[in-house]
């Protein structure tokens, strides 16, 4: 497909572009270990908001760095609109249970914002975080001290109901087709439902997030809400910086089936690791696998026993650094049976948008009167 430069492209007008002034009703998710500098810039050069994964904000100078990379690729791009140079580009996702819970958490999420001045951050599980003492405060209003706009990642009516009460600026729907981490799937929501019901009680801008992976997607989000948050489209991009051997996984599943909702990995790892993701935000969309294949399903105890009386954590943890798809959660949502190659994301943001005004297209054609 040839693209002409983006400032010769359309602009979409939807309460989303407003308030974020970009040129796309689209983000592509923050993505820990996946969605760094280069892959949001793209993105960003392309007309969407392009967001940089904080993770758990534990490697702050790793962060900068890849706030560097973001910043020296989208020189020419600043502001988003056409004309308009006076701010940074720059979005960048926190994790809410951990990002701001080391001793330096707080600190760092400030210096971030102090620093960098990014035109938004997002928060997820939960979006809502309060200082411990000293003064009082929350992540939201911090981030408005400093002119961020806060985007709240969000898996219930009840968290968008208190998103909406804390003054956040745009609400991300997160369904349960998402990949990732997200509500377990006897809590969450389908993104359909969860956006469209978020819309109604609000004005302020709600994007759909979970299996959107192509155009039509994207046209059928914009039916009940005002755009969308792609991730396993972009972990499938040559920018990220996700793992080669899990990230071809993700095209060579070829339908929805291939994917689960599981806490499974989340058993495991939690005893792995040392940020262990709480409850109810500890299942993840992933592909299926011989991990899930053994283990989804049975009883949580019964996982126990294993890890405690058989090689089991040996196993899964000796596999941990040699890529193992087979045994290793592969992330990935529901529209990654629509994903056939890795390609740029420049350009598969660009596609994205000739496909949705496509889609639109079709829906004009489809009423006549009789
Ligand atoms: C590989 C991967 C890593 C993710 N990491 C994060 C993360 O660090 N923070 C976050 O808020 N969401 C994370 N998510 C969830 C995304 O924010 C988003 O909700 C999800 O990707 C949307 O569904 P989709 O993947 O089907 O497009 C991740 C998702 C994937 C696929």
């Amino acid at each position: 497909m040839s693209t002409p430069p983006t400032s010769q492209r359309r602009a979409w007008k939807t309460p989303f572009t407003e308030a974020l002034r970009c040129r796309l009703p689209l983000l592509s998710a923050p993505m820990a270990g996946v969605a760094g500098g280069l892959l949001a810039a793209e993105v960003t050069r392309a007309g969407g908001l392009g967001m940089i994964a904080a993770g758990h904000l534990r490697d702050v100078v790793g962060l900068e760095g890849q706030i560097e990379i973001f910043e020296e690729n989208t020189k020419s791009t600043r502001g988003g609109r056409e004309g308009d140079r006076s701010s940074s580009d720059l979005a960048i996702g926190f994790i809410g249970f951990s990002s701001l819970a080391s001793p330096s958490g707080w600190e760092d999420y400030e210096y971030i914002l102090r620093r960098y001045r990014p035109k938004a951050v997002q928060f997820f599980a939960p979006f809502l975080a309060c200082r411990p003492s000293g003064g009082g405060g929350d992540n939201v209003g911090l981030a408005h001290e400093y002119g961020a706009k806060f985007i709240a990642q969000v898996g219930s009516v009840a968290d968008a109901r208190l998103a909406i009460r804390h003054g956040v600026d745009v609400i991300v729907c997160q369904g349960r087709e998402a990949g990732g981490h997200g509500l377990r799937r006897e809590l969450g929501n389908s993104a359909m439902s969860l956006a469209s019901q978020t819309k109604r009680m609000t004005d302020l801008p709600v994007l759909a997030s979970g299996g959107i992976a192509n155009g039509r997607h994207l046209a059928s989000a914009l039916c009940y809400c005002d755009g969308a948050s792609i991730g396993t489209r972009y972990w499938a991009c040559r920018e990220s910086i996700g793992d080669r051997l899990l990230q071809r996984r993700l095209t060579e599943a070829n339908a929805c089936d291939d994917v689960l909702r599981t806490t499974v990995f989340d058993q495991i790892q939690n005893e792995l690791t040392t940020v262990r993701w709480p409850h109810p935000y500890d299942s993840v969309g992933a592909l299926r696998n011989r991990t899930t294949e053994e283990w989804d399903g049975r009883s949580s105890d019964e996982l126990r026993r294993a890890m405690d009386e058989t090689d089991l954590l040996e196993r899964y943890g000796g596999f941990r650094d040699i890529s193992d798809a087979d045994v290793v959660p592969v992330l990935a949502g529901e529209g990654v049976g629509e994903i056939y190659d890795i390609e740029g994301a420049y350009e598969v943001t660009l596609r994205i948008e000739e496909e949705a005004m496509d889609a639109i297209n079709r829906l004009r054609s489809m009423h006549f009167n009789l």
